[in-house]
């Protein structure tokens, strides 16, 4: 009895798509009312592709390419007043796109157009990459486009129309202050459809100072949501941004739109299907280094006694 009544679900789940994309944390198949991620091909084609995101980064895998050089950031030091934005699936900064980025092996100068999150629940596992398996509490997504276009929308078209810089977050025992103005404006957009204003905060405030933020990895994948459009050019910076537990919880106090906590806002690991990961950084060059150190010390050491 009870199978017949969950294939009816199924099915009613399955076929009841006037409905919009959603999270697995919203799929409940008492309300079928939105589509979760196993499902987004039927969204849009292309989320059925092979060369999607986010993915697991195996580090042993990862390649090392001399030409992956520090990212050149423009503007990010410039102090802007924004709107903030729960846009129903997670929330959203508008960006001026006089913020740019160049440099670190891209094809172009690439402008800002937004930034936007992934967590958990109350800090828990959220970030949509991982690293080695690890899940980081969130991960934020800055969205830049080639300088030649006007929209992602245009940018799309291009297989590297989009570069996004992608940061995670670790949980710091104090709170990071430089959060403050994006955390508390998170209780006045709780409901979908609702922004605030974003008032003097810089990009630099959000991110970790430039000099550690020279090891990073890149590989060429989609958007992360639907039409999951494979047009990016990714950029995942190893060195986390540290947030408190009570900052990364904040998040979870805002709402999706069937009045649900927006928690695990992230889509699921895409298989890498061949495609190679770049790492500005080698693995085998600092183990050489570390061993030649080590040799010459001892040497000393030999000769000295
Ligand atoms: C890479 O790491 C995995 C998991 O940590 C391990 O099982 C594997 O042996 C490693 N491969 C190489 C070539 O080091
Ligand atoms: C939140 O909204 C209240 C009432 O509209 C306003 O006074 C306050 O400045 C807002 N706070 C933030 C951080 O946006
Ligand atoms: C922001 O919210 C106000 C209502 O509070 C609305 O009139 C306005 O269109 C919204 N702006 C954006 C860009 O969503
Ligand atoms: C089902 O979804 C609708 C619209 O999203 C919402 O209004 C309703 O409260 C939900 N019902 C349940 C039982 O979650
Ligand atoms: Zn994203």
């Amino acid at each position: 009895m009870n199978v017949l009544w969950f294939s009816l679900l199924a099915i009613l789940c399955k076929f009841a798509s006037s409905a919009d994309w959603c999270y697995q944390s919203q799929v409940s198949c008492s309300n079928h009312s939105c589509i979760g991620p196993d499902d987004w091909a039927s969204v849009a084609a292309e989320c059925g592709n092979a060369k999607q995101s986010p993915i697991n980064i195996v580090t042993n895998k990862t390649v090392f390419d001399s030409h992956l050089t520090p990212v050149q950031f423009t503007g990010y030091q410039e102090t802007i007043t924004t709107l903030i934005k729960n846009n129903g699936h997670t929330v959203q900064v508008n960006l001026p796109d006089t913020a740019t980025i160049s440099g670190a092996k891209l094809e172009s100068s690439y402008k800002a157009q937004q930034l936007h999150l992934h967590w958990g629940k109350n800090g828990g596992p959220g970030s949509e990459h991982t690293i080695d398996g690890e899940k980081y509490p969130m991960e934020l997504h800055i969205v830049h486009i080639k300088e030649k276009y006007n929209s992602v929308d245009e940018a799309i078209v291009d297989p590297s129309g989009v570069a996004v810089l992608g940061f995670f977050y670790e949980e710091s025992q104090t709170a990071n202050k430089k959060y403050d103005g994006i955390i508390n404006s998170l209780k006045n957009i709780t409901h979908p459809g609702t922004n605030a204003t974003l008032a003097d905060v810089s990009l630099d405030m959000l991110i970790l100072p430039h000099n550690e933020l020279e090891r990073y990895f890149r590989y060429q994948g989609s958007l992360t949501t639907p039409g999951c459009s494979e047009a990016v050019v990714w950029t995942i910076f190893e060195k986390a941004i540290p947030l408190s537990k009570e900052q990364l919880s904040a998040f979870s106090n805002l709402m999706f739109s069937d009045g649900t906590a927006m928690v695990n806002t992230y889509r699921p690991i895409q298989l890498r299907s061949g495609r190679q990961v770049s790492y500005s950084r080698s693995y085998v060059f600092c183990v050489s280094t570390a061993l030649l150190v080590s040799s010459v010390l001892t040497s000393f050491y030999v000769l000295t006694v």
